[in-house]
């Protein structure tokens, strides 16, 4: 049984910031795979951002980028965060690459081979304004059971009954508020159905999958299994199905391949990867929201196409904040980066593990029991005793120690380590951690019980043993808290004077050595707040009405020259109404042979922008310039029908009425979609006409 074992992580969204949810999962996976590599196992731990569907395409056009700008946007964003928490992948990777379309194409080329994907027409809800087709959570409407108003075209949040798009009454479409009509496409479809058997011996053969979730998903397949839809209509980001123009492998089809790609990506092999698959125990590490495709879909997919299925599913439950599911009106829909504002990473890791057992139940992150734990166990039982060791041995023997005294309590501790190691194997990190503590108390006791203050006053020999012992304690309890709390353990590492510290060291004895000067590494917390008082403003503020901040009025430019010291800008003389000129200093001269085509113009200008010295002229304001995706043409926007000073706004959106900021106005996405300036779906207006451009899609700035 010493085959490698390969660990996983669902994939998160590159639609959004990781929250502290999402953060149960990452420390769940990262302090096993800490564990195992501890111990010597082979191990590798992937995971990547899953970066299509309509979700993303749809929100990066809100924003006027490319779905490739924005995932790469919350790329970042995310393996910051995994960073600041102390998840450490050996690959973390992106759906949207090359290795995960071979094993994409690969997969479903292995299927259809096989006969287990056919295509059938189906009727869809489709919007004629937007081009596109709507998925289920894109309809809303009246909930047909209850009359609940908005809800979604796949179940009622009111009354929880499940129906169709099409049953919804007054539907319409949440992109444009439309209503959408029904329309006929041809899908691709894979043969779920016939794998009822395959999985029921899969699962049923396998003693590892948690009780609770085998029976629920044996439930699953007496009910009957469906057929599953893996295709989605252009526009969609995402592979394109092999030998089709518009359509597209659903998101859930190429999501988990992800994992494999991701492997690729570590060996930098597809085949390697292929073939680690194979020959290591896959372990997954999931939510229960997604336990559908992770033990249904995805083993039939993987089966079908020779593949093995995961050897293990490990399912966590969901994260609650005092108690309640985390709410982004109630203030408590709190991101990886909130918190660790208001808290160092590792306390979490620590309580976490504490409440991390091998069950699908939910965890609460309560803010007095996190203080509480933190202050009681991590510091004062745990990091006192680091520090009280270490200091005494610094302070009274010049860091040097001797022989140990008492080996029996050496292996007392070495029996509730391995007691850690066993609950760590089985997942149970709430047991490790409680066997953590034992090693700690046992270590304050014996400090208390001799006191080594007085000791050292009649036998300072007898008193160096005592210590040597402690430090060797010490070294025993840092080697179990390491898969927790790597960052702290390395500290008291350095200050113990020892390498990198691995399992078998638990067998190594430290004497007659010199250990370094005694920090104080952490302490306690003495306030923490875990409300976010204008946390549910400020999301809608900048969810919705970022554009609410700004104050456009329409200006009529009446001269233009050319910076005498940038040959890249203009600058421009503008006529603002009720005798109101400005100047301002615009980046055009490259977009424009004739600069003077401009003069006589109705423009677009931000009127409230912070006053800027570009290269020695002023620039008192703005102008609103559309791009395109390239970035090879820039015209300026117009409102030729408009007079100077007349108010640009979108209908129930405020005006800015305080000066921003550049990169405020940066944030705000003002974007060009079938040559209308829009934001978030609403275009921008005076009260004589809406706003438009010659170029059709692309960027405003
Ligand atoms: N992209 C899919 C997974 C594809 S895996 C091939 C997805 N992404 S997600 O961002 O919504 O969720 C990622 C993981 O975080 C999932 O395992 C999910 O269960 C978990 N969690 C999301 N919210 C959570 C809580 N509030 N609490 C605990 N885990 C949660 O699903
Ligand atoms: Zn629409």
């Amino acid at each position: 049984m010493d085959k490698p074992i390969l660990l996983t992580s669902a994939l998160p969204y590159a639609n959004g910031p990781l929250h502290m949810g999402h953060m149960v999962e990452y420390i769940q996976t990262d302090i096993y795979s800490r564990f195992l590599k501890l111990i010597g196992k082979k191990s590798i731990y992937v995971c990547a951002d899953d970066t299509h569907g309509t979700p993303i395409e749809v929100n990066a056009t809100k924003q006027g980028k490319t779905p490739e700008e924005f995932i790469k946007h919350w790329f970042m964003k995310h393996t910051e965060e995994m960073k600041a928490y102390g998840i450490e992948h050996d690959s973390y990777y992106t759906t949207n690459s090359k290795e995960n379309q071979h094993f994409t194409n690969l997969l479903f080329g292995r299927l259809k081979e096989k006969g287990l994907i056919y295509t059938k027409e189906i009727e869809l809800m489709y919007c004629e304004n937007d081009k596109r087709f709507l998925p289920d959570r894109y309809v809303k409407g009246i909930c047909p059971k209850c009359g609940a108003k908005d809800q979604y075209g796949d179940n009622c949040e009111k009354c929880g009954a499940t129906y169709t798009p099409v049953d919804l009454i007054e539907s319409y479409c949440s992109i444009c508020k439309e209503k959408p009509v029904r329309k006929m496409s041809e899908h691709y479809f894979f043969k779920l159905s016939s794998f009822s058997e395959k999985l029921k011996t899969y699962l049923s053969g396998n003693d590892r999958l948690q009780p609770e979730i085998k029976k629920q998903i044996l439930n699953w397949i007496k009910e009957g299994l469906e057929d599953w839809c893996i295709s989605r209509d252009a526009p969609y980001f995402g592979f394109k199905i092999p030998g089709e123009e518009n359509k597209y492998f659903y998101v859930w089809l190429d999501a988990p391949v992800g994992y494999l790609a991701s492997t690729a990506n570590y060996f930098e092999s597809v085949e390697k990867a292929e073939q680690c698959w194979n020959d290591s125990e896959v372990v997954h590490f999931i939510g229960k929201d997604i336990i559908y495709f992770h033990l249904l879909f995805w083993p039939a997919v993987l089966m079908g196409a020779g593949f093995k299925p995961a050897d293990n599913v490990v399912v966590h439950g969901f994260l609650n904040i005092n108690g309640e599911k985390m709410s982004k009106s109630r203030g408590t829909f709190f991101t990886a980066e909130d918190f660790r504002k208001i808290s160092n990473t590792e306390f979490l890791r620590y309580y976490f593990a504490a409440n991390l057992t091998h069950s699908m139940t939910d965890i609460d992150l309560n803010i007095d029991d996190f203080k509480a734990r933190i202050n009681n166990e991590l510091v004062a039982n745990i990091a006192n005793f680091a520090y009280r060791t270490l200091s005494f041995t610094n302070k009274s023997f010049g860091s040097k120690l001797g022989k140990i005294r008492n080996s029996m309590i050496l292996e007392e501790v070495k029996r509730k380590a391995e007691l850690a190691k066993t609950a760590y194997l089985e997942l149970d990190y709430r047991k490790a951690l409680s066997a953590v503590l034992e090693i700690s108390s046992i270590g304050n006791k014996y400090f208390q019980d001799n006191a080594p203050w007085a000791m050292i006053k009649e036998n300072k020999d007898e008193t160096l043993m005592v210590m040597t012992d402690c430090v060797n304690i010490l070294k025993d309890l840092m080697i179990v808290l390491k898969p927790i709390m790597p960052n702290f353990v390395s500290e008291i590492e350095t200050q113990l004077g020892l390498e990198a510290l691995a399992w078998k060291d638990l067998d190594m004895k430290i004497e007659n050595h010199e250990i370094r000067t005694a920090k104080i590494i952490i302490q306690k917390i003495e306030k923490i707040e875990l409300s976010l008082p204008d946390k549910k403003e400020e999301t809608e503020k900048e969810e919705g009405e970022a554009f609410a901040k700004l104050n456009l009025k329409v200006a009529k430019v009446i001269g233009v020259s050319e910076h005498y010291k940038a040959d890249k800008l203009l600058l421009i003389n503008i006529d603002l109404g009720k005798g109101e000129t400005r100047q301002l200093v615009a980046g055009l001269r490259p977009f424009y042979e004739d600069p003077q085509v401009l003069v006589g113009k109705h423009i677009i200008c931000v009127t409230n922008l912070e006053h800027a010295n570009l290269r020695g002229e002023m620039s008192q304001g703005m102008l609103l310039a559309a791009e395109t995706e390239d970035v090879k043409t820039v015209m300026v926007v117009e409102a030729p029908d408009s007079e100077p000073g007349s108010q640009v706004f979108i209908e129930g959106i405020e005006i800015g009425k305080e000066t921003i900021k550049f990169d405020d106005f940066m944030k705000t996405g003002i974007y060009v979609h079938d040559s209308k300036i829009m934001y978030k779906g609403k275009q921008l207006q005076t009260d004589s006409e809406k706003i438009s451009s010659k170029i059709k899609s692309g960027k405003v700035r």
